[in-house]
């Protein structure tokens, strides 16, 4: 019999399985090709040359206990020096080896903090729309998930919302800049604007409030936006980055944990960080991914293919009378839903062979998410079907 608490989590896992089935069926019937599935954050584009280069490198010179032996809880000094040499490159930061983890991508990151701050019924704050896997990832801790309404004009943070949400049992706030689903990218008036409000609560109920900003998307934006460095806004900051996007690795499962040395608490801390990624499971960030960064993760993967799939799709919809605010990072597109429930859009939208994600999965309901990591060919041979259903509700 499998616990209270595991039954939860798979009924919602059957949700995604089940549109995944579908999408597989609809394939056999109509033809890979006559389907067009936005549905999955999976990148279409190759890693960089120099991934594949430096794997041949590292395994021809490389003695093979060095490669693949396991490797210190918090990963390879070396590797963690040279991301924050690289970071402090970028941002004028000054982190060394003991303000980084390595983990496994963005998710194995949010798990070791996350089973590192929370005690029961410790509440965590996140804004709509946001990345489903949340829910789970703070219930696995016993936390509670509190969640800040959208503010669907612009999708940037809704701060006046967010204070009345703050209590005596926040202990953290998690933001996702460039953003699943929106594809917005939150701008340095609305990051300072949520730091002050986190220090004057800090002050009011007298404990840490630690923020989290989930980044793996910061490095695929478009027309040279930049995305704001957060932990320069606020001392309690801990950055969850991943190459799962930049570099089209996700199944290799590589990113790290940046971490303020100002933070409250730090050494302890990051001491409860390290002890985390060994007791997961998972123990600790694969040995070769680590050993490949220094080759290429100052790359990344063809952003050109997705500004071109962005700009196609988002011309297709707004002409076809779909709103919605233009991505300026990530691979995904937000569009109010063309009815009310949105359930029951992107049901109908499978009439015409279009698989997409409700909003309410990201807590934003009245809205779809569609992932343009596709072939551009599938979104050219969309149209018809976008027409068809925009037909059907707008006339
Ligand atoms: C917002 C967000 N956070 C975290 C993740 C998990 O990424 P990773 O593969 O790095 O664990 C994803 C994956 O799609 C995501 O969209």
């Amino acid at each position: 019999m499998i616990s209270e608490r595991m039954k939860a989590f798979t009924a919602n896992s059957s949700v995604i399985r089940a549109m995944f089935e579908e999408g597989k069926k609809m394939a056999a019937l109509y033809g890979k090709e006559n389907v067009y599935d936005f549905s999955l954050g999976n990148p279409s584009v190759e890693p960089p040359k120099s991934v594949k280069e430096a794997i041949i490198k590292i395994l021809n010179n490389e003695s093979p206990n060095f490669v693949h032996g396991y490797t210190n809880n918090s990963g390879y000094e070396d590797v963690r020096k040279y991301i924050a040499d690289s970071t402090n490159r970028e941002f004028g930061t000054k982190f060394d080896v003991e303000n980084i983890v390595m983990t496994c991508g963005a998710a194995g990151a949010l798990n070791i903090i996350f089973k590192s701050i929370l005690n029961p019924d410790d509440e965590v704050i996140v804004f709509a729309p946001f990345f489903g896997e949340y829910n789970a990832y703070v219930k696995s801790y016993d936390g509670k998930l509190v969640i800040v309404e959208a503010d669907t004009e612009t999708f940037q943070l809704n701060t006046e919302a967010f204070k009345s949400k703050i209590t005596d049992k926040t202990k953290a706030v998690i933001i996702n800049t460039p953003n699943n689903p929106s594809g917005v990218v939150y701008s340095e008036d609305t990051l300072k604007k949520l730091s002050e409000i986190l220090v004057e609560a800090e002050n009011k109920i007298g404990h840490p409030i630690y923020l989290i900003s989930d980044e793996p998307y910061r490095r695929l934006v478009y027309d040279n936006i930049e995305v704001p460095f957060v932990s320069k806004y606020y001392k309690n900051t801990f950055v969850a980055y991943s190459f799962s996007k930049s570099l089209s690795l996700p199944g290799e499962r590589i990113g790290y944990i940046i971490a303020n040395s100002e933070l409250d608490g730090f050494e302890e801390m990051m001491n409860a960080l390290n002890v985390a990624n060994r007791i997961m499971g998972f123990v600790n960030a694969p040995s070769l991914f680590q050993r490949v960064l220094p080759y290429c993760m100052d790359e990344k993967a063809d952003i050109e293919t997705y500004d071109k799939n962005r700009k196609l799709l988002y011309s297709m919809l707004t002409d076809l009378g779909f709103e919605c605010i233009k991505p300026e990072g990530a691979f995904y597109m937000f569009p109010k839903t063309l009815i009310k429930d949105d359930v029951a859009f992107c049901n109908s939208a499978k009439e015409f062979r279009i698989l997409s994600t409700p909003g309410s999965a990201f807590s934003c309901p009245g809205h779809f998410r569609l992932s343009y990591c596709v072939s551009t060919e599938t979104i050219e041979r969309s149209y018809d079907s976008f027409k068809a259903l925009a037909k059907k509700y707008l006339g």
